[in-house]
């Protein structure tokens, strides 16, 4: 943790490493290739200090047994150039991790059971529960982890299809959450590779790939009532963040990392980019809220200029999460600045003050604020979670 209070993510998903000279689906290569080198060239450029690693799967292509191993020791690589140590890397399998049709053994899991010792965890007795319940937990200073295996029936049928959480499974994880075994934290962290809520969005058709049984998992690791919840996911290639379902107030936070380097699909390729991610979780704001807290930051790489701050909306380049406020809270306060002033733009000096209202609110929520704006007969320019003008409109 930083003396700030925020706690920093580096999060980053679907690899997709072959190990071959060229590829249809992946730019990552090699460890060692132009696009491996330039990842880790940036990440050890970040201005920040960053306290945990976070994978969300898929760190091999279609299974490849040596894929697997040149990528994850490249994700090592990664948490090396981020100066983050091997108990604070937190990942979990993919799909493309597993043999999910048996193309290179009997059971899907045997590669990665057997290839390395420190997968996912960096000691047995972890992987051992890992393996044998398809989750585990583990207790770090400032939260409790997780990490669910959501391709753990692939071999079965036509489970590769889509990732599965039985509900015995999740009730599991709620009584051992709930048990004293597990002591309160600030919040908690649950990572798996496929999607707990569809996301129809992503391909304009029903989306089947999503994990059977994640809506269910998801209200159950709330029902253990030692916290609010963040969520962090790969799979889709194709980046949001929002809001998951809740009966209360503290809403869990579910983030979609895109894809670090697999080649877009020709649906996605138009409307996001390959990408890596910092979230900081604000330690304080997500005590006094109740709900995770804090702000991230997208990286993204294109052709023309390498890795750079996003610049398109999916994601942005700055957004935040867990704001509990309305936007008729924030544009109350701006109209406080207009009252009995016949003034038709605010002051740099008026309108400083109010960057903290923003900084927490999700790229959605900024946008309805921006359409509130309008319709109370005000323009407000928001750029990077910060308000750069304020006005009153014409007429
Ligand atoms: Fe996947």
């Amino acid at each position: 943790m930083n003396d700030n209070g925020m706690l920093n993510l580096l999060v980053f998903s679907d690899l997709h490493m072959e190990n071959s000279g060229s590829s249809q689906d992946t730019r990552l290569l090699t460890e060692d290739d132009e696009f491996s080198k330039s990842i880790l060239e940036k990440i050890s450029e970040l201005d920040v200090n960053l306290d945990y690693v976070v994978c969300s799967g898929d760190i091999s292509n279609k299974s490849s047994p040596v894929g697997f191993d040149v990528g994850w020791k490249f994700v090592k690589d990664v948490a090396d150039y981020s100066r983050v140590a091997r108990e604070n890397l937190i990942v979990v399998p993919g799909n493309h991790d597993h043999d999910s049709r048996l193309n290179n053994s009997h059971c899907p899991k045997y590669n990665l059971q057997f290839s390395v010792d420190d997968f996912p965890f960096p000691n047995k007795v972890d992987n051992t529960h890992f393996w044998a319940w398809n989750w585990a937990h583990k207790e770090y200073e400032e939260f409790n982890l997780i990490s669910v295996n959501s391709s753990a029936f692939h071999g079965y049928g036509d489970e590769w299809k889509h990732g599965r959480v039985p509900n015995r499974t999740a009730d599991q994880i709620r009584d051992y959450m709930k048990s004293e075994a597990v002591r309160k934290k600030k919040f908690n962290l649950l990572v798996t590779h496929h999607h707990p809520f569809r996301m129809d969005y992503v391909d304009q058709e029903e989306d089947y790939e999503a994990i059977d049984g994640g809506e269910y998992l998801i209200e159950a690791v709330q029902n253990s009532r030692k916290g609010p919840w963040l969520i962090v996911h790969g799979h889709k290639h194709f980046p949001d963040i929002k809001y998951g379902p809740s009966r209360g107030a503290s809403r869990p936070v579910v983030f979609s990392a895109g894809s670090l380097s697999a080649k877009l699909y020709p649906k996605i390729k138009d409307r996001t980019t390959n990408q890596f991610y910092v979230l900081s979780v604000d330690l304080d704001a997500t005590a006094k809220n109740g709900g995770v807290t804090g702000e991230f930051r997208t990286y993204e790489w294109t052709m023309t200029s390498g890795w750079r701050l996003s610049e398109g909306n999916s994601l942005p380049e700055r957004g935040g999460f867990g704001s509990a406020l309305k936007s008729m809270e924030i544009i109350e306060e701006v109209a406080k600045i207009f009252e009995n002033s016949s003034k038709r733009i605010a002051k740099d000096s008026e309108i400083k003050h109010l960057n903290s209202y923003l900084k927490h609110l999700m790229p959605e929520d900024l946008e309805v604020l921006v359409a509130e704006f309008k319709d109370e007969g005000y323009i407000a320019d928001i750029s990077g979670n910060e308000f750069k003008e304020i006005g009153v409109s014409n007429g």
